[in-house]
């Protein structure tokens, strides 16, 4: 089908949920995605931080013909021997002991608001306190305590039991908690927000007030998690571990997977019947979760993505010393904002017309997750390609 044919039908017979870009991407390699015309595009957006790996990972692609012809699914009636791998590893990496298996960030962040309420039950405590500006999906729940209007317009009443004081404002946290709080949810790094990045202060004053009243600490690692920001996991640059973590984006290198992670304390609180997932956990998505994560460790991209992420802001703050309309440059390894004084969109479309693809949160601030595997040489051409949209400006 033609470009043309495909925006036009999709127009027709898809819900209007999206303002999609009008390009088809019909392929991908690397760090570079090919699009139905045959146009090449270095992306550094990479599916929202999806694929960490790049396209096309021949190790992926080969587990995934492999275990297609073996098992995709048998359902959680079952045990799943590559469930109960990928959940051990994730442990392994993280401060966890037990692992819930879902298909995406929202039902990662609901399954830890079920085990929050679950644990707040016994004393009476509902309340969920979470950050302004914050994004926690799009199911009713999540966008509940998603604190930005933009997303919650029009699907209002939210539950009053979902609370919101501004992100890293501890006195306002400290103030709103009460005998009813039974957790505080956080990004580490607010991503759709504006990547806004958690004061260290912050984060550890509110584990301290959490520990000494009982409440539980979610972190909201959907974006931010599995080496994006230079560290396996955002908390362990604060060194604040959370009581529960969520998971999702690049986890199973494409395929849809969530996961929640929590203390055994914590994880023991669900009893069978209390959550589930038809897909969650199933066979051939947590073999690739598996190894994402053994090529992950294999090819040291973690800290690749710490050295990587360097170099990129030191180019971009090297633009933001020539371009007065750059306010701000945020974000850690390879997840960072570049706040602008003006509509970061006409910038959008000029780097896709030179075969760069971005993106623009909260209007202003142009939002970088290229692949880990990214190099010096893949970012000089990024950054030669802003330069010259940049001088037009
Ligand atoms: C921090 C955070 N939490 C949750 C979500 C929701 O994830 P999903 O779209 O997989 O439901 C996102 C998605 O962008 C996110 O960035």
């Amino acid at each position: 089908m033609e470009t043309e044919k495909i925006i036009e039908d999709s127009k027709k017979f898809l819900m209007p949920t999206y303002s999609r870009i009008p390009i088809v991407i019909d392929h991908g390699k690397g760090v570079r995605v090919w699009d139905k015309d045959g146009k090449v595009y270095l992306d550094f957006i990479s599916g929202i931080g999806v694929m960490a790996l790049g396209y096309s990972h021949p190790e992926i692609c080969e587990v995934i013909n492999q275990q297609s012809c073996k098992l995709i699914h048998c359902s959680n009636l079952y045990h799943i021997e590559n469930q109960l791998k990928l959940a051990r590893k994730l442990c392994e990496l993280s401060f966890a002991d037990r692992v819930f298996f879902c298909n995406s960030g929202a039902e990662a962040n609901e399954a830890a608001i079920k085990l929050a309420r679950k644990f707040g039950n016994k004393k009476g405590a509902y309340e969920i306190i979470a950050m302004e500006n914050s994004f926690h999906g799009r199911t009713l729940a999540t966008l509940g305590l998603t604190g930005q209007e933009k997303y919650r317009g029009g699907f209002g009443p939210f539950p009053p039991e979902f609370k919101f004081v501004p992100f890293n404002n501890f006195k306002a946290l400290e103030n709103s908690i009460n005998s009813k709080t039974c957790a505080v949810i956080i990004e580490p790094i607010q991503g759709e927000g504006g990547i806004y990045e958690a004061s260290f202060d912050f984060l550890r004053k509110t584990r301290e007030i959490c520990t000494r009243e009982n409440i539980l600490l979610i972190f909201d690692e959907v974006q931010c998690g599995l080496g994006r920001t230079g560290k396996w996991f955002t908390y362990q640059h604060y060194d604040v571990k959370p009581d529960i973590m969520t998971l999702a984006k690049p986890l199973a290198s494409g395929l849809p997977i969530g996961a929640t992670l929590a203390r055994e304390n914590i994880a023991k609180i669900f009893s069978p019947g209390d959550h589930a997932s038809t897909f969650g956990g199933g066979s051939l998505i947590c073999l690739v979760a598996l190894k994402f994560l053994e090529i992950m460790e294999r090819e040291n991209l973690v800290e690749k993505a710490a050295k990587m992420g360097e170099y990129f802001k030191e180019k971009l703050n090297s633009l933001k010393q020539k371009y007065p309309f750059i306010k701000e440059i945020r974000g850690k390894g390879l997840m960072l904002g570049v706040e602008l004084t003006l509509d970061g969109k006409p910038i959008l479309d000029k780097a896709r017309e030179r075969g760069l693809l971005i993106n623009v949160t909260r209007r202003r601030v142009l939002r970088f997750l290229p692949p880990l595997i990214v190099t010096e040489s893949d970012i000089d051409e990024a950054i030669c390609i802003l330069d010259g949209i940049l001088e037009k400006v």
